[in-house]
C-alpha cells in the first residue's frame, strides 16, 4: 500500500481492478467520461444507449467496492442524460444520500433546445457510518437586505468592510463554481478539468485531515491535487500520459501554492464574491 500513496497511476482502470488492497480508500470521487462522443488526449469514448452506458458503469463500480473502508463516501458525476443509468448503479451497490447539481456558469449551447447548465454528482456511501463535516463547507453569502431585530443589531449576518455577508448551510444545489477557464491558475488543456472549489467540498465534508482520497479517472488531477491542498493522501489513475503529466505538474505547484480559488478563511465564496482574489 505504502507504494501507491500520493501516486499518479498511468493505466487503464479495467488493467488495474484486481490489483488494488482492499479497504483503503476513504473517499472515492469518480467523475468518469460522460455519455457523449469525446476525445481525452489519443483514446476517445464513443456515445452509447443509456442501458449500455449503465453496462460500462457496471463493469467497474461494483469492482472497485472492496478497497472502499466501511465508512467510506462515493461521489460519482454525470449528467441528466445518464441520471437513470447512474441512479440505478449507485442504489444498487451504495447507500445513496444525495445528488447534487451544480450550475456551469456558461452552459452548453444548444440552438433548438435549453442550454445545459447542469450537471450532477449523486453521493453515497458503504454504511450507516461515515464522515460528514458540515461546519467545513459552509457558504457565505452576500446579504442583499440586512435584516435587523428590534433591538436593531443585524440579524444572522455581519459587516465586513467589503459588505455585509452571511454564512449558510451548504445545500444540494451548487451555484457558486466557476468552470476553469484561461485566466484561472488552475487551468489546463484537459478538455473536461472539474473546479478545484468543487473537490475542496466533497473532499472537506466527506473526509478528514490525513484520510484518502482515491480517483479511477483522474484527469488533470483536480481531485488529487486538492487532496494534497488540503492534507489529505490520494491515489489516482488515468490513461493518457500527458493529463498525468499535468497532474504532476500542479501537484508539485501545490507544495508552494495551498490556495484554492473561491475557498478562504475557512468559508466557501458566492461565485466572483471573495475580496481581491476572484
Ligand atoms: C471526465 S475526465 C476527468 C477529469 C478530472 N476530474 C479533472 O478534474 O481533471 C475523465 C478522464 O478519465 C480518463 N479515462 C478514460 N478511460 C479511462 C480508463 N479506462 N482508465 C483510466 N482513465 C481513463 C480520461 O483520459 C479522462 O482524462
Amino acid at each position: 500500500m505504502a507504494e501507491l500513496l500520493n501516486q499518479t497511476i498511468n493505466q487503464d482502470l479495467f488493467e488495474l481492478l484486481d490489483w488494488l488492497p482492499v479497504g483503503f480508500v476513504d473517499l472515492l470521487f469518480v467523475d468518469p467520461p460522460y455519455n457523449l462522443s469525446k476525445s481525452f488526449g489519443a483514446a476517445s469514448f464513443r456515445e452509447r444507449s443509456v442501458a449500455d452506458y449503465q453496462l460500462w458503469l457496471e463493469a467497474w463500480l461494483p469492482r472497485l467496492l472492496p478497497i472502499l473502508k466501511p465508512t467510506a463516501s462515493v461521489y460519482l458525476c454525470g449528467d441528466w442524460r445518464s441520471a437513470a443509468a447512474i441512479q440505478t448503479v449507485m442504489q444498487q451497490h451504495l447507500i445513496l444520500r444525495n445528488c447534487i447539481t451544480w450550475e456551469r456558469e456558461k452552459g452548453r449551447g444548444a440552438k433548438a433546445n435549453w442550454k445545459n447548465a447542469a450537471e450532477q454528482i449523486w453521493f453515497g456511501t458503504v454504511s450507516e457510518r461515515y464522515t460528514f463535516n458540515l461546519e467545513a463547507v459552509k457558504l457565505k453569502r452576500r446579504v442583499i437586505a440586512p435584516y435587523r431585530d428590534a433591538s436593531g443589531q443585524p440579524k444572522d449576518w455581519q459587516r465586513q468592510s467589503s459588505g455585509n455577508y452571511r454564512l449558510t448551510h451548504p445545500s444540494n444545489l451548487w451555484t457558486d463554481l466557476t468552470v476553469p477557464f484561461w485566466s484561472m491558475s488552475e487551468n489546463t488543456d484537459h478538455p473536461t478539468q472539474k473546479p478545484e472549489k468543487l473537490l475542496a467540498k466533497i473532499i472537506l465534508a466527506s473526509s478528514n485531515p490525513g484520510d484518502l482520497v482515491f480517483d479511477p479517472f483522474l484527469g488533470a488531477g483536480t481531485a488529487a491535487v486538492v487532496a494534497k491542498k488540503t492534507g489529505r493522501s490520494y491515489v489516482g489513475i488515468e490513461l493518457d500520459p500527458v493529463y498525468c503529466c499535468l497532474s504532476e505538474k500542479r501537484l508539485a505547484l501545490a507544495e508552494q501554492n495551498r490556495s484554492i480559488q473561491g475557498y478562504a478563511e475557512g468559508v466557501f465564496w458566492e461565485r466572483n464574491s471573495q475580496p481581491n482574489l476572484e
